[in-house]
């Protein structure tokens, strides 16, 4: 009795002292970097640091991250881009790439490389079959040159997927039907047959975000955890509450049907956007994580996957140079702002306590100084062709319907288009001109939502690129005329 007394509260009191600086057991980042000002990697591992964040998702092997990984004992996944994987289809190159950017990091404080992930999302339908033929030899070469290297038990090759290699061909989407997409069936089969034999891990990207993007007959509260009126029911019975569940245990299915009931499954990426789109705010996001990451603590995992399950979190901070063909959300995906201050409140430790994530420390901002819509401009004929330029360089995505900034006036819309343009040109007296129709203010012109922000002073801010800009700018202009 006693003694049951006391161990439990040496259980207790090792849990809260475990869980005082350590996150969700398994919970790791997607650190992209698609951005025009970079927090220095350095920076950025600190912040991982100083939250206990020790699992980082990467899209290539950049030095200057490697190296600012290197001691921190942060497990990483690196990554090769899609645009690589052909020449990885030869083997002396794979060896090249395992060599350069694995072991190389490999030294007592070097990095702590966990996975190589072989491609990113390389079957999505909208590259139409360009990956279909490279991927899998690319992956068996990565796989088989760290083998030889003899680093292969403990790093892993693995081809992040997207959730449309597989579906559920019932009108209810069942996940107990759940199989591989038709016109790629073989590959998969060969692929997860490969991963099995090395005991790779299936890697798959699942977004309830987008299930509700772009489908108003989505129920909305199935993107999230905290319950259904209608949950789902499948055949064998079994209910889902949650569109992720349901998702991870179509997978769980497909891999069943081809022969492979005991891979493990690794989510490289699930997230929430915080703007671009009616749904993409930081209320939903704030709902979202907490659910995601209360679920993950308990170590519940889904019911066709009891358990623990690795997860990586899409995605670490705001990129504000991908692509929007997604959609306006694509560049608001961050936990963090662009600049490392934390959005909303997201408790990685798994207790539900409504804390923010510390922030980057000792970042540098650019003065403040705003570029604004010159309101004695006489000639607005050219208003609209200066705003396009602007927004074609710079992020205006927030402007759009639904998301923070949508309700500016026309001047404010061009304020924001003009402000944009002139932090990504680091404040560059010559990109605050827009034909006469814009003007340098120290004044904070923000409002209540809608942030006009400024940039982070970053080292690759040289004069050199301002330099390129301002011809660029002034041939762009001369063509307006
Ligand atoms: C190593 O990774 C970097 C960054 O992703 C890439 O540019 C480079 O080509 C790779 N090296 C080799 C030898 O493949
Ligand atoms: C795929 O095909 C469509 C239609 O033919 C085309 O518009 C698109 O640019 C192609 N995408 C890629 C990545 O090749
Ligand atoms: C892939 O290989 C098949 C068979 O070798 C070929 O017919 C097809 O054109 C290839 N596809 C691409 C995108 O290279
Ligand atoms: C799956 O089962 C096979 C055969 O029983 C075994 O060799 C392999 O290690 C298992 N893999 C995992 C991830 O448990
Ligand atoms: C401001 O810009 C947005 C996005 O381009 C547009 O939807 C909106 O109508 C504009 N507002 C005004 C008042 O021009
Ligand atoms: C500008 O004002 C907004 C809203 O009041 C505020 O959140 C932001 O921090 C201010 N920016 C600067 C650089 O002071
Ligand atoms: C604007 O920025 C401030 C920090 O400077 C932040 O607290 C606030 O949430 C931001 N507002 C929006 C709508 O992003």
């Amino acid at each position: 009795m006693e003694w049951q007394w006391f161990s439990r509260w040496v259980l207790v009191i090792g849990g809260v002292l475990g869980c005082l600086c350590v996150c969700v057991e398994g919970l790791g980042v997607n650190w992209g970097t698609m951005a025009t000002h970079k927090l220095p990697p350095k920076t950025v591992v600190q912040m991982l640091k100083d939250n206990g964040i020790q699992k980082v998702k990467l899209f290539d092997a950049e030095q200057s991250t490697m190296s600012a990984l290197a001691g921190s004992d942060i497990e990483v996944m690196v990554a090769i881009p899609n645009d690589q994987l052909a020449v990885m289809t030869d083997y002396d190159r794979a060896k090249q790439w395992v060599k350069k950017n694995v072991t190389r990091y490999l030294f007592n404080g070097g990095v702590n490389i966990k996975y190589a992930a072989v491609g990113n999302e390389p079957f999505l339908t909208s590259y139409n079959g360009s990956f279909l033929n490279i991927t899998f030899p690319a992956l068996q070469n990565i796989q088989n040159a760290l083998n030889e290297a003899g680093v292969g038990d403990s790093i892993k090759a693995t081809v992040p997927l997207n959730a449309d290699v597989y579906f559920s061909p019932t009108t209810s989407a069942y996940p107990s039907a759940g199989r591989f997409r038709a016109d790629i069936t073989d590959l998969m089969t060969q692929i997860v047959q490969f991963l099995s034999k090395n005991n790779a891990p299936f890697t798959v990207n699942i977004y309830p975000f987008l299930s509700l993007y772009g489908n108003d007959d989505f129920p909305i509260d199935y993107a999230f955890f905290d319950g259904v009126s209608k949950p789902v029911v499948d055949i064998n019975g079994i209910q889902y509450t949650n569109v992720f569940d349901a998702n991870f245990d179509t997978l769980v299915s497909a891999l069943k049907a081809v022969g492979i009931s005991n891979m493990t499954i690794i989510v490289g990426e699930v997230g929430w956007p915080t703007d671009g789109d009616k749904n993409a705010n930081v209320g939903n996001a704030y709902r979202f994580y907490n659910g995601l990451i209360a679920k993950l603590a308990g170590n519940k995992g889904t019911p066709l996957h009891p358990g623990y399950i690795e997860v990586y979190l899409f995605g670490l901070i705001d990129e504000d140079a991908k692509s929007v063909a997604p959609g306006n959300f694509e560049r608001h995906w961050g936990i963090y702002r662009y600049d490392g201050q934390p959005k909303y409140a997201i408790d990685v430790s798994g207790q539900s306590q409504n804390k923010f994530l510390l922030p980057a420390q000792n970042v540098e901002y650019l003065s403040n100084k705003w570029c604004v819509f010159n309101p004695n401009a006489k000639d607005l004929s050219k208003l609209a062709d200066n705003i396009n330029f602007a927004c074609t360089f710079a992020d205006c995505t927030t402007l759009g319907y639904g998301s923070s900034c949508n309700n500016l006036d026309a001047n404010g819309n061009a304020s924001y288009a003009f402000n944009m343009y002139f932090q990504i040109q680091n404040q560059d007296p010559m990109a605050c001109n827009f034909q006469g129709l814009a003007q340098v203010t120290t004044q904070n012109i923000s409002q209540a939502n809608c942030n006009f922000t400024i940039q982070i002073a970053t080292s690759s801010s040289s004069r050199g690129s301002s330099l390129v800009t301002s011809v660029f700018i002034t041939l762009f202009m001369f063509l307006l005329v």
